[in-house]
C-alpha cells in the first residue's frame, strides 16, 4: 500500500542493478532486501530492476532462492508471500572469491549497460574489504558513470585506516558516487529533527547558549552484542556507536541552519560542528567521559550473561558502555554541555534528544516553590514522539501551585501510515543519486580525529571500564556536571 511519504516522492520509475557484497550477510537479510520490497511495492524501483548477491559460500541459485525465501519470510512475515516472491525473482546469486584476480568475472556478463540504468554497488563487509572489492570492480571494467557506491560503516577503526580506505576507493569512483552511509540518518523522527528547528521559528529562536543549559542525547540498547562478539570486540561502543550515530545527531542538533537542504550545504554545517568539538586531553578525560563493560544479569525478568562470558574472553577491556561530556567551542553553543551516551545490555531499548532549557530568572510566585525547567524530549525510537515539558497552574483554589505537565506530539499515532524502514529512505536516496543523507569524506575524517584523540587518551592514561549489571543503566558516570541528571 502506498503510504503519503511515498505519494510525494514517486518520480520516474529506477532503474537499477544493485550488486551486495556480503548479500548473505545479516544486514542484507534483515535490512536491504525488505527496504527494496518496501520501494518495489510502492512503485518505486522499476520491476526490471535486478539484485545480485555476492559471497563466498557455494550455493546453487536453487539453494540461494530457498535460502532467501526461508529468511524472508521472517524479515518480512506479514507480507503476502506472492509479493516477496516478486523480490525473489529479481535477485540473482554470483559466488566470487575476492581473493582471485578475477573474482567478479562471473558477475560481469549480468550487468546492463545504458545511461538510465543505475549500477549500485553496496559493500556490506567488512571495511577492510573494500580496497579489493573496488580493484576488482575496476579489473572488470564494471566502474562506469552510472555507478554508485555505498559504504557501510565502521568505515577503519581510527583516523589513519579511515583515511586509507577513503583514499582507496577516491582511486576509483568520484566522491559524487561515493554513499557513506550512517542508517540513523534515515530514521524518519532524525529527519524531523531538521523540520522541526528550521520550520519553527519558535524552536530555532531559542536554540543556543542563552536559552539552552544542556542537551542530552542517549541511545541504548536492552540487546547485547549476539551474535556479533568478534566485529564488536574490536571496536567497542564509542567506534560503534559514538563515532557515527551519535555524532551524527549531535550535529544536526547543533548545527546552523544550511540556506537551502542541497547535500553540500547541510554537510558543510555538519562539518563545521564536528571541526568545533572540543579536543580531550588527559584531565579532561578522566572528569568527561566513562566506559563501562556489562556483568551478568537480568532483562525483563530473563536472566542474561555477561559480556566476557558471551565473548570467551575474560582479558577483554573492550566497553559496551561510553558515557561523555562534550564541548562545542562556537558562539551558538559556549558553556552548553552534550552529554551523550549510549550501551549494550541497559535495562530498555530507547533513543532520544532531550533540550533541557535554562530556568526562569526569577521566580514570582509565593510559595517559591522550585520552578522545573522546560524541555524538550524528541523521542527516536521505539515510541516516535515529541514531548514539550512545561509548567501549568494545577486547577482549583489554593494559590498558584504548579507542575510540569507534557505537550505530547505522537508521531506515529498522528501519521497512520507505516513508517519506513531507514534504509528504505537511504537505498532510494542511493538509486536517485542525492546525497544529503550520507556523510562526505572530510566529515567522517573529522569525526575519526575527535573520536581518536579519546582512544589515544583511554589508552594513555590506562582507563578502566567499571562493571554493570546488565539490564541497569550503565555503571553510573561521573560525566555530568553537578545539578544535571540523565533524563529517565
Ligand atoms: C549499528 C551498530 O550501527 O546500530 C549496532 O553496529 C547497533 O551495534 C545498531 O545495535 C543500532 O541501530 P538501531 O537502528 O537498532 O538503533
Amino acid at each position: 500500500m502506498m503510504n503519503e511519504n511515498d505519494k510525494h516522492t514517486t518520480g520516474a520509475l529506477n532503474d537499477a542493478d544493485i550488486v551486495v557484497f556480503g548479500g548473505l550477510g545479516d544486514l542484507a537479510i534483515r535490512k536491504l532486501y525488505p527496504a527494496l520490497y518496501h520501494r518495489l511495492q510502492a512503485g518505486q524501483v522499476n520491476t526490471n530492476s535486478k539484485v545480485y548477491a555476492i559471497s563466498r559460500a557455494e550455493k546453487s541459485a536453487t539453494e540461494f532462492t530457498d535460502l532467501l525465501k526461508e529468511k524472508l519470510s521472517v524479515s518480512l512475515s506479514g507480507e503476502k508471500p506472492e509479493d516477496v516472491q516478486k523480490l525473489i525473482d529479481m535477485c540473482t546469486y554470483v559466488r566470487a572469491d575476492l581473493s582471485q584476480d578475477d573474482a567478479l568475472a562471473d558477475l560481469k556478463p549480468y550487468l546492463r549497460e545504458g545511461k538510465e540504468i543505475v549500477r549500485v554497488f553496496y559493500f556490506s563487509t567488512s571495511s577492510s574489504l573494500f580496497g579489493s572489492i573496488t580493484k576488482n570492480l575496476s579489473a572488470q571494467n564494471l566502474i562506469n558513470e552510472q555507478s554508485r557506491v555505498v559504504l557501510e560503516k565502521p568505515l577503519g577503526n581510527d583516523s589513519a585506516s579511515s583515511k586509507a580506505i577513503n583514499d582507496e576507493i577516491s582511486g576509483y569512483f568520484k566522491e559524487s558516487q561515493i554513499f557513506r552511509i550512517d542508517h540513523y540518518l534515515g530514521k524518519e523522527t532524525v529527519q524531523n529533527l531538521m523540520v522541526l528547528r528550521f520550520a519553527n521559528d519558535l524552536y530555532e529562536n531559542a536554540w543556543n547558549s542563552q536559552n539552552i543549559e544542556n542537551v542530552q542525547i542517549t541511545v541504548s540498547e536492552s540487546l547485547g552484542v549476539e551474535t556479533r562478539a568478534n566485529y564488536y570486540d574490536k571496536y567497542g561502543a564509542l567506534l560503534d556507536m559514538v563515532q557515527n550515530h551519535l555524532l551524527q545527531l549531535l550535529c544536526l542538533v547543533a548545527m546552523e541552519p544550511p540556506s537551502v537542504l542541497g547535500a553540500d550545504n547541510v554537510r558543510d554545517e555538519k562539518l563545521k560542528v564536528l571541526k568545533s568539538l572540543r579536543v580531550f586531553d588527559e584531565k579532561m578525560i578522566q572528569k568527561q567521559t566513562a566506559k563501562g563493560q556489562y556483568a551478568k544479569g537480568s532483562i525483563k525478568g530473563e536472566a542474561v550473561s555477561g559480556y566476557l562470558e558471551e565473548l570467551d574472553d575474560a582479558s577483554s577491556n573492550t566497553e559496551t558502555f561510553v558515557a561523555i561530556r562534550a564541548n562545542i567551542d562556537n558562539w551558538r553553543w559556549a558553556g552548553v554541555p552534550f552529554y551523550l551516551r549510549t550501551g549494550k545490555r541497559m535495562s530498555k531499548r530507547h533513543s532520544e534528544i532531550v533540550i533541557n532549557y535554562k530556568n526562569v530568572p526569577h521566580n514570582i510566585f509565593p510559595e517559591k516553590k522550585p520552578i522545573d525547567n522546560n524541555k524538550l524530549v524528541i523521542s527516536l525510537q521505539p515510541e516516535e514522539r515529541i514531548e514539550l515539558v512545561q509548567n501549568v497552574k494545577v486547577p482549583g483554589p489554593g494559590g498558584y501551585r504548579y507542575k510540569p505537565t507534557s505537550l505530547v506530539l505522537d508521531y506515529s499515532s498522528s501519521f497512520n501510515d507505516r513508517f519506513p524502514e531507514a534504509y528504505e529512505r537511504l537505498i532510494m536516496d542511493v538509486i536517485r543519486g542525492n546525497q544529503t543523507l550520507f556523510m562526505r569524506k572530510d566529515e567522517v575524517e573529522a569525526s575519526w580525529d575527535w573520536v581518536d584523540s579519546i582512544t589515544k587518551l583511554w589508552k594513555e592514561t590506562g582507563m578502566k571500564n567499571k562493571s554493570y549489571e546488565a539490564g541497569t543503566d550503565g555503571p553510573g558516570d561521573d560525566v555530568l556536571l553537578k545539578g544535571h541528571e540523565w533524563n529517565e
